[in-house]
């Protein structure tokens, strides 16, 4: 798949005040529900499905999945099958992300959320790798050594004004930090947490490997927890794509607006050169507008 790095300088009264330049790099495919960290993620479990001969892919999600919708879309475009393990009691025909996913051909299951809660162990894979024998299992978010990898090739570093001092993400499952965190050479790497997860950071560990950069985690600021938005950040949201650049309030929007808090709060040292890495995710905003968290007219889709 050929994928376009597109850089856009922001301009905000807060990096202005602390003498930042940020970079905002959206990485995208011919494809665009299969952009942002997603495309890296994908990459080579993709290229293994192909090598190995495999019918598809089978992977686990959130009823409104980016990751799913992601993988629905390279499958398709690579005449690969995909089976999405969905968590919910029952499939919802109107989901919009649901709704693509089909289009896109791929096999939904319904998957309650006790047992969803066992995905990561080897015998709910297991399960379900034995009803899919001839598919490839990726987990959750696409987060695996294959995703890590991917990502910390990419030279998020390397904006078209030089080298970066700071990288900055979205964190769910914390594969593409981990891989940030891998690739980032003399930058520093910061990583917005978007979900609850107490064992985030040692799973980050654990994926970067044996690394010795500077890192941090940091949970997004004051905002309504995984999943929520408020008008605040919506009207964020919607301010920063007067500048061209969309975003949606469940990761790249909550991480950037918690960005320039920190920044505030003068958590980052003044007059760095930062690239904030855009996650992509944009489907996302049909299903917030589906569920009523975002005006139906703003959802862009
Ligand atoms: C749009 C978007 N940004 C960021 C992330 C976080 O990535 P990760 O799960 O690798 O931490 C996700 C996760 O799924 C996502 O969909």
């Amino acid at each position: 798949m050929v994928l376009t790095t597109e850089w856009q300088l922001l301009s905000h009264p807060v990096l202005s005040r602390f003498q930042h330049e940020l970079w905002v790099c959206q990485l995208n495919s011919p494809d665009p529900h299969v952009s942002g960290n997603k495309a890296l993620k994908l990459k080579y479990p993709l290229q293994q499905a192909l090598k190995e001969k495999k019918a598809g892919i089978l992977t686990p999600g959130g009823a409104f999945s980016n990751h799913l919708v992601a993988t629905a879309a390279a499958c398709a475009q690579l005449g690969l099958s995909s089976v999405g393990l969905v968590r919910t009691d029952q499939l919802d025909q109107h989901n919009p992300s649901l709704k693509l996913c089909l289009q896109l051909g791929m096999q939904l299951i319904a998957v309650s959320r006790e047992s969803y809660r066992q995905r990561d162990t080897p015998e709910w894979q297991q399960h379900w790798q034995q009803q899919f024998s001839d598919f490839l299992w990726v987990p959750e978010g696409g987060t695996c050594d294959a995703a890590v990898r991917a990502v910390s090739e990419f030279p998020l570093g390397q904006t078209p004004a030089g080298q970066a001092d700071w990288l900055i993400s979205a964190v769910g499952s914390g594969g593409t930090l981990a891989g940030l965190i891998r690739g980032a050479g003399p930058a520093s790497v910061v990583g917005i947490q978007v979900v609850k997860d107490s064992g985030l950071r040692d799973k980050i560990s654990r994926l970067a490997g044996n690394v010795t950069n500077h890192w941090q985690l940091q949970q997004a600021l004051h905002l309504p927890g995984y999943g929520k938005t408020d008008r605040k950040l919506w009207d964020f949201c919607c301010g920063i794509k007067e500048q061209g650049i969309m975003l949606e309030p469940i990761y790249t929007g909550k991480a950037l607006y918690s960005l320039l808090q920190l920044i505030e709060q003068g958590q980052l040292s003044v007059g760095r050169r930062l690239s904030f890495f855009h996650t992509g995710g944009l489907q996302g905003l049909a299903g917030l507008a589906y569920c009523g968290l975002i005006p139906s007219t703003d959802s862009g889709q």
